[in-house]
């Protein structure tokens, strides 16, 4: 795997692989690499020829009071994963060769990335969308693939493309877990063993959400009780937000009838933890997607 330093260069790997009309495939990081995101690269893997990945710890995403400084970094094992996950390149990128002194523009995704993360994350939307073009302006994949695990960054990028005309195509993957359901997180790093336990609090607060859809429950309401009162039984959780929102607007459904996700931010320790179901309807039928 060759490792790019320069934006120079990344732009010039890139517009070589466009002229040979080569499909470029390509899976944006910050790095502290789990199963998550190695599925993200073997979607890719069989999908396109040559696979790009970054690793940018975006500082234009954290809050002041955020946790930049503390985020792993484990680089060394980071591209030991991605050669053997056969990536062609690692895109490195300097923070002061993506925002250099002067930057001044900055995209943002109006309505969308207000609420939910946007709302307790303010700004956090603004820099996301933003480096996601300027890499895709570097990188100029035909396929960008992120994760459902973050399901409103996604519906953002989707957003952004449509708007801008990007000519990149989303590609959404699910969501990988551990084995006892905790979505995989480099978060999940901030975790002490007892932490670690309670942190399958979002994910059976979910599965209780789907327990009850299943049952034929359609109210918003009577969906949030139940996840509730999962989480109100683990003393270590403290819940940021329990919703449904409609997929499409992320606004909240007071009945799910359409495309919906049931979505939770839960501070577990020092760790923000979010997790979400996918809900939606094939044909006749409410399907559930964890
Ligand atoms: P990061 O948190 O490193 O995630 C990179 C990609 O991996 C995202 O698309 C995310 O949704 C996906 N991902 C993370 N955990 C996952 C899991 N358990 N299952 C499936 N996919 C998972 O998201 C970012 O970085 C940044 O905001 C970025 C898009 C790189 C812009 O800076």
């Amino acid at each position: 795997m060759e490792t790019i330093r320069t934006i120079a260069w990344m732009k010039e790997k890139a517009r070589e692989a466009r002229l040979e009309q080569r499909d470029i495939g390509f899976v944006p990081t910050m790095g502290a690499l789990h199963a998550g995101h190695l599925a993200l690269v073997e979607r890719a893997r069989r999908q396109c020829s040559p696979v790009y990945a970054s690793i940018f710890l975006n500082p234009t995403q954290f809050g002041t009071n955020e946790d930049l400084s503390e985020y792993p970094r484990p680089l060394e094992a980071d591209m030991e994963k991605l050669t053997a996950a056969n990536v062609d390149a690692l895109f490195l990128p300097q923070a002061a060769d993506v925002y250099p002194p002067g930057f001044s523009t900055y995209v943002q995704v109006d309505g969308l990335s207000d609420r939910l993360e946007g709302k307790t994350r303010s700004g956090h939307f603004r820099g996301v969308a933003t480096v996601v073009l300027k890499l895709f302006e570097i990188v100029q994949p035909h396929y960008a693939y992120f994760g459902r695990k973050d399901a409103q960054q996604v519906r953002i990028v989707q957003q952004m493309v449509r708007d801008l005309n990007l000519d990149t195509e989303i590609v959404v993957c699910p969501i990988v877990r551990e084995p006892d359901g905790l979505a995989m997180s480099s978060r999940n790093a901030y975790l002490s063993d007892e932490e670690r336990k309670a942190a399958t609090v979002l994910s059976r607060a979910l599965r209780a959400a789907e327990t009850e859809l299943a049952a034929g429950v359609r109210d918003s309401l009577e969906l949030q009780r139940a996840m509730h009162k999962v989480l109100a039984a683990e003393p270590s959780a403290r819940v940021d937000y329990v919703e449904i929102v409609n997929a499409e607007t992320f606004e909240p459904v007071v009945r799910v009838s359409r495309r919906s996700y049931a979505v939770l931010a839960v501070h577990v320790g020092k760790a923000r933890l979010i997790d979400n179901l996918l809900i939606e309807h094939v044909g006749d039928e409410l399907k559930t997607e964890l």
